[in-house]
This record gives C-alpha cells, structure tokens and sequence, in this order.
C-alpha cells in the first residue's frame, strides 16, 4: 500500500488537550486557540464537548465557545456526545460533526462513560440515527485500541468487533485511538491491516497519544498501511499528572513536520501552528511539548538576537 499524498488532520488541542487541565481556562482563551488553528488552515477542528460537567468541568463552557468561534468556511468542528442530552446539545451549538466514543475494553467503557460497551453502542444507535436525520457527520472513536490502563491487552479482534458496530450505525469515519499511548509501530501496522477489511481504511484515523514516544512511528506505520487521517494537539497538550497513564497527545507541530518532509500535503501552515502552540503554552504558563515547535521558536528567537 502507498502513502497518501493526502492527509487530514484533526486538530483536538481544543478538546482532547484541554480537557485534563485541572485550572479552569477561560472561554476567551479556548475561543482565541480555536480561531488561531482555523487561521492555520485544519480541516476539522475538534473544539469542545458535550459531556457531563461534573465528569469534565474543563468542558463546561463548550457552548459558549462553539458560540463564539469564528468558523472558517468549509471546516469541520466537531465536539463529543456521549448521549442524546449531549447530542441535543451539539446541535443547538451548530456542531458540524457529533462524536461518538466507546472503548475495546469494558473496564475503560465503564470508567469513562459509565456503562458497558453494549450499552455504550445501544446510547450511540439513538444519537446515530438523530445524526442522520438531520444530516449531522457521525464519527466514532474507540478508546484503548491498542492497550488498556486497567485491563492491559486489547485484541485486535475486540477492537474489530466495536468498528464493525460503530460501522453498522453509520459512522463517516472511525477513530482508532491509542489512549495511553502504549502502541508501537508493528501492532499498528497489524492491527490496521486487520481492520481494513472492514471498513475503507482511508476513513479510519489514526489517535495516538504519545505518553511512550512512539506516536511519530505508530503514524508512520498506519500511513504505510494507507490511513490518511490523523489527530493531534497543538503544543502536544493533554495529559494530567493525577490520571494513571493520560498524557497528551501527538503534538501537532510535530506530525506537521514530518508531514512536509514526506512531500504529504495537509493544507495547514506550521509556522501558525507554532504560534498557536506557543500562546496557548505561554497561558498554561509552560513550555510546548512539541519538539519541532520549541525548535522552530527557538530558532526564531536566535534570528531576532543575531
Ligand atoms: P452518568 O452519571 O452515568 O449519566 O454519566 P446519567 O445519565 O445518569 O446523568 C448523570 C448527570 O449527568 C445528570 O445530571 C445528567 O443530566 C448529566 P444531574 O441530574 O445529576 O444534575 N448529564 C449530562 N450533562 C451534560 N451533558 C451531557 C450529560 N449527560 C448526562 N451529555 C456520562 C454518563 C456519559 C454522561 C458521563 O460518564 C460522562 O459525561 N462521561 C464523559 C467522560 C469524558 O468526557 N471523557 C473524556 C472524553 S473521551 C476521551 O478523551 C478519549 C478520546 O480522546 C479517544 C482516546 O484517546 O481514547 C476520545
Ligand atoms: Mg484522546
């Protein structure tokens, strides 16, 4: 299989990064990142979710910030539903896209959305259909893929069976994730090849998170098996100290740069990227965990003294 020459990135800085952040951030600077990264040129951006405040407080001014963005023509901003309460919500916010997530684990499932994947696929067919109805994009992500924090081993035949399920309610694209970032580059590459049988493998994305630094090869490894669709965070954002195992995700500065280098167009500028990674890292008041970005700023910074 070929490379894409194509690929598409999903930025979920604005969701996925800021979720874990234990201080409350205030709209106006999620409103300022999500406007930075749509000036920067992402195709889908996944800004806020619809999720319940008490489980994710961080998420609690998502309406306003989907109210307040200014929304580049022809992008997709996406935000998560767990449930019909949060679907009505999406909508109400002019949500392009709704998300879907479940798990390949059953310990993950009911840690993260309280049921059991079963039940989990019985919510989403009710949000599926309410989807397609009103001609809302539905994607799926499947949390633990390729590892479990609680039950370690995920098969890729579980994983198989909750992407037939996700497929089977309709799904536009399905998101293999790699929650705790444990993966490595010959057990993606398996487990896509697996998984292609199923679904057309040019909709399925890539979400690595990085906390083992394996995401660069885990993406390099699912583009070889053709995925053409991959998630990031600017500025690497995400991760928790107190939550075993969250670290962020792949820093988006980083899949940009590697990217380019493979002559693999994305339609996003990196210069911009940096500079939304370095606003939003200079608010959190730390350094981005994006080695091309702290690079490239550094490198800036050496151009402005000489
Ligand atoms: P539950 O407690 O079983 O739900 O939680 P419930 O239906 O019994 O409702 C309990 C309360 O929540 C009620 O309020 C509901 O109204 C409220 P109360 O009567 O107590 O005041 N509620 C809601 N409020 C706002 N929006 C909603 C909503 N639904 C119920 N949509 C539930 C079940 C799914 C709601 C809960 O477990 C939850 O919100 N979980 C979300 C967890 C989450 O957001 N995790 C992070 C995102 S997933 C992720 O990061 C993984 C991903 O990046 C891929 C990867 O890397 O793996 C996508
Ligand atoms: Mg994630």
């Amino acid at each position: 299989m070929s490379m894409p020459q194509t690929v598409k990135l999903v930025e979920v800085g604005p969701r996925d990064g800021l979720q874990n952040e234990k201080e409350t951030i205030p709209a106006e600077v999620k409103i300022e990142l999500v406007d930075r990264l749509s000036a920067a040129g992402f195709p889908n951006i996944e800004a806020a979710s619809f999720v319940s405040p008490k489980w994710v407080p961080q998420m609690a001014t998502s309406a306003e910030v989907m109210d307040r963005i200014a929304r580049r023509s022809g992008a997709i901003y996406s935000v998560l539903v767990p449930n019909m309460k949060g679907f009505e919500a999406a909508v109400a916010a002019r949500a392009d896209e709704v998300v879907i997530f479940g798990a390949a684990s059953e310990a993950f499932s009911q840690k993260n959305i309280n049921c059991s994947i079963a039940e989990s696929i019985a919510r989403f067919d009710e949000v599926a259909r309410a989807a397609k109805a009103q001609g809302i994009r539905l994607r799926g992500s499947i949390s633990c893929s390729l590892g479990c924090p609680y039950q370690g081993a995920v098969t890729p035949a579980a994983v198989a069976d909750v992407v037939r399920r996700l497929r089977d309610l309709g799904c536009d694209e399905i998101d293999i994730a790699d929650t705790i970032g444990v993966g490595t580059a010959g057990q993606v590459a398996q487990l896509f090849e697996h998984l292609s049988s199923l679904f057309p493998i040019d909709r399925l994305a890539g979400h690595f998170h990085d906390t083992y630094g394996q995401a660069l090869a885990n993406i390099l490894a699912a583009l070889q098996a053709g995925v053409g669709i991959f998630h990031s965070s600017v500025a690497g954002l995400g991760g928790c100290p107190y939550a075993k195992g969250a670290t962020g995700n792949v820093a988006t500065e980083d899949v940009v740069y590697l990217l380019r280098g493979l002559g693999i167009h994305t339609g996003v500028d990196l210069e911009a990227v940096v500079d939304a990674g370095q606003f939003i890292s200079a608010h959190l008041g730390r350094k981005a965990a994006s080695r091309a970005g702290n690079a490239i700023a550094a490198r800036r910074a050496a151009q402005l003294s000489a």
